[in-house]
């Protein structure tokens, strides 16, 4: 039985992902940060639902050794902020900026180094994060969305980077674009549902390799410019 790691796997692309995997047989480890109020994840079969604030960097330590020995075949760095709506020119709000850095950014590089020994005793060896096309220079056509913007493109070159030192580890790196989702962070007017973009992510999942390590990828798997 495979197993992955989902980390904000309460609600939204995580809650799905969860679902996805338990559906088809894996070992799920789904962490939350409140999993008393995860009705929907703790009703899932072949689900261990684990508490953890990724921003804990102490709490992601302990975990990663409550679990050592634990093979983890796909790790899945989900859990996300947006940060404040509305960060125009001259309305930013800075006092915000530095926990998006924290949760968008460091947590999943902090989430990747102390669960890697567990990717790489795995048959599959992948780590898998949850970026956006709009940490895209060659996307950004519009501007704004500063605080976002920011994390995510930071995010992909802290992925990038990481895929080069896991080299020696065999692991696989690959960066994700879940495409305009309606979640509660996509919001209504998304372009597609969480199921039909999962099962896409999924496919790339499946699709990871030393070839496409490090890259950044739609959930349809097109590649997706810097
Ligand atoms: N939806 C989209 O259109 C879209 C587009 C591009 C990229 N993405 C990315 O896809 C990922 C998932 O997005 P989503 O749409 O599913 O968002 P969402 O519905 O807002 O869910 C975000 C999840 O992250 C968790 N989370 C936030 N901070 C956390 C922390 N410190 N520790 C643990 N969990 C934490 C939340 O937990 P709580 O319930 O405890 O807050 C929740 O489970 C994010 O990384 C997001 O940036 C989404």
């Amino acid at each position: 039985m495979s197993t992955v790691m989902i980390t904000g796997a309460n609600r939204g692309l995580g809650l799905e992902f969860a679902r996805q995997y338990a559906a088809d047989g894996w070992h799920v480890i789904a962490t939350c940060r409140r999993p008393d109020d995860a009705a929907e994840l703790n009703d899932l079969k072949n689900c261990e639902v684990q508490a953890l604030d990724v921003t804990d960097f102490a709490a992601v330590t302990a975990l990663a050794k409550q679990l050592s020995g634990t093979k983890i075949d796909v790790l899945i760095n989900n859990a996300g902020v947006y940060g404040p709506k509305g960060d125009s020119l001259n309305s930013i709000n800075f006092d915000a900026w530095p926990d998006v850095m924290k949760t968008n950014v460091m947590a999943p590089l902090h989430l990747s180094e102390s669960f890697a020994p567990h990717v790489a005793a795995s048959d599959f060896k992948c780590i898998a994060t949850l970026s956006s096309k709009m940490g895209s220079m060659t996307d950004n056509s519009s501007g704004g969305s500063y605080i976002y913007r920011s994390s995510k493109a930071a995010l992909n070159a802290v992925m990038k980077s990481l895929s080069h030192d896991l080299d020696e580890l065999a692991i696989n790196v690959i960066i994700l674009h879940p495409g305009w989702v309606r979640t509660d962070m996509g919001g209504p007017n998304g372009l597609i549902d969480a199921p039909e973009s999962v099962s896409g992510l999924r496919q790339v999942i499946a699709n990871a390799s030393p070839k496409n390590s490090g890259g950044f990828f739609n959930y349809d798997g097109t590649p997706i410019d810097w």
